[in-house]
């Protein structure tokens, strides 16, 4: 049987006073990929890390690393790390006294103690540095200084908390790709836990797409904006419109959709076969592959058109983003080159057809629950 870095069955956190903050969450990670759980605030990330990390008891389900069960293990016989939003550096220690107390805590001592501070210094490169205290450190050494604290015990797992939230957006970005980097040279698993929807996807191999306390979707980053699995996601992800409608049928691959624009259909992202006619689903449309033509013009075979209504234009540069609204569905912004839609000759109130390769869709179920 496959072992995996980190596996994780049915995880269930309810804190003191009966919050449920975690419920069936599974996962199944390989060594050295790089996982990204994403969601709103409050939605359980954190307290999925913190199972894992030892920091906060499991209240049922089971946590595997490299096929040993950890589940009631203490936090510092776990083989892994933790690397918090605010880093946690301690301001009267010097960088390196602050990256050889993981060391202590381990009972590593001596010359071995040494070696690993001086390598991990060297890799991480904060040797002009190691003397110096928190206050004397910029926001991004601050960062390599949580993670050289992190990586010195040599974990099998890192996981890291919001890390680069209290960073400008520039040096953000600058950081991402050198942990991504660090990753990738080092080969050690990351779970890496943040908010914002593009730092998850653009560092992520995968993604894991938390809501309320449930996962709703583990993917490929691609996969996530192509081919979502609830409304959730497709919400939270990309830039989607989103029709309601009830299942009328299925032919070939594809899912008919009975919707106030007509049928439309797309690919389904669930098992057709479990799913009864008339039951309420979601068509979902990427917007930036929808195009916009004359109202009435001829639609070819494998393509949709349904009538949209300009509600306004902003024009950036060559660039116009056109919002527009459409009937039972949320509203909706396509940019476009200015020339390629200058014949349209939009103004507000203009009718416009709004037209997409059917199998560029996706059909969303929510499930036994959705109202
Ligand atoms: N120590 C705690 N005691 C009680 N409830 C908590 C505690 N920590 C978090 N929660 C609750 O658990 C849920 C998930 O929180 P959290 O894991 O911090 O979410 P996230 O990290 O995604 O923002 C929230 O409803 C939050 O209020
Ligand atoms: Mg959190």
């Amino acid at each position: 049987m496959k072992t995996f870095d980190l596996e994780l069955k049915k995880l269930r956190k309810v804190y003191p006073g009966n919050t449920l903050a975690v419920e069936g969450f599974d996962l199944q990670v390989e060594r050295g990929e790089f996982i990204s759980f994403v969601g709103p605030s409050g939605c359980g990330k954190t307290t999925t890390l913190r199972m894992i990390a030892g920091l906060e008891s499991i209240t049922s389900g089971d946590l595997l690393i490299r096929g040993e069960n950890f589940t009631s293990v203490p936090t510092e016989q776990r083989p892994t790390s933790t690397i918090f939003q605010n880093y946690a550096i301690f301001p009267h220690m010097s960088v390196r006294e602050n990256i050889e107390f993981g060391l202590h805590v381990r009972k590593i001592t001596g010359n071995t103690l040494v070696k690993k501070v001086d390598l991990i210094i060297e890799k991480l490169e904060l040797g002009d540095i190691q003397h110096s205290k928190e206050n004397a450190l910029s926001g991004g050494q601050k960062q390599r200084l949580a993670l050289a604290r992190g990586l010195v015990t040599e974990p099998d797992i890192l996981l890291l908390d919001e890390p680069l939230g209290a960073l400008d957006a520039n040096l953000r970005k600058s950081i991402q790709e050198e942990l991504k980097q660090l990753q990738r040279s080092l080969n050690i698993t990351f779970v890496f836990v943040t908010h914002a929807q593009s730092e998850a996807l653009s560092m992520g191999d995968r993604v894991v797409v938390m809501n309320a306390g449930k996962v709703e979707q583990i993917s490929e980053p691609y996969d996530l904006y192509t081919r979502p699995k609830t409304s959730f996601v497709a919400k939270f992800i990309g830039r989607n419109i989103l029709i309601k409608g009830k299942i009328a049928g299925s032919h070939g691959e594809l899912v008919t959709v009975k919707t106030a624009h007509g049928n439309l259909s797309g690919v389904p992202s669930f098992d057709v076969a479990i799913v009864k006619s008339g039951t309420d689903i979601q068509v979902v449309v990427p917007s930036e592959l929808v195009s916009m033509k004359k109202p009435g013009s001829k639609i070819k075979s494998g393509e949709h058109g349904i009538t949209g209504k300009v509600k306004g234009l902003n024009r950036v540069g060559r660039v116009i983003h056109t919002i527009l609204e459409i009937s039972d569905g949320n509203d909706l912004q396509i940019e476009t080159y200015a020339e390629n839609i200058a014949s349209l000759n939009l103004v507000p109130g203009s009718l416009v057809d709004l037209v997409w390769e059917a199998e560029k869709a996706t059909i969303v179920w929510d499930g036994e629950n959705s109202q």
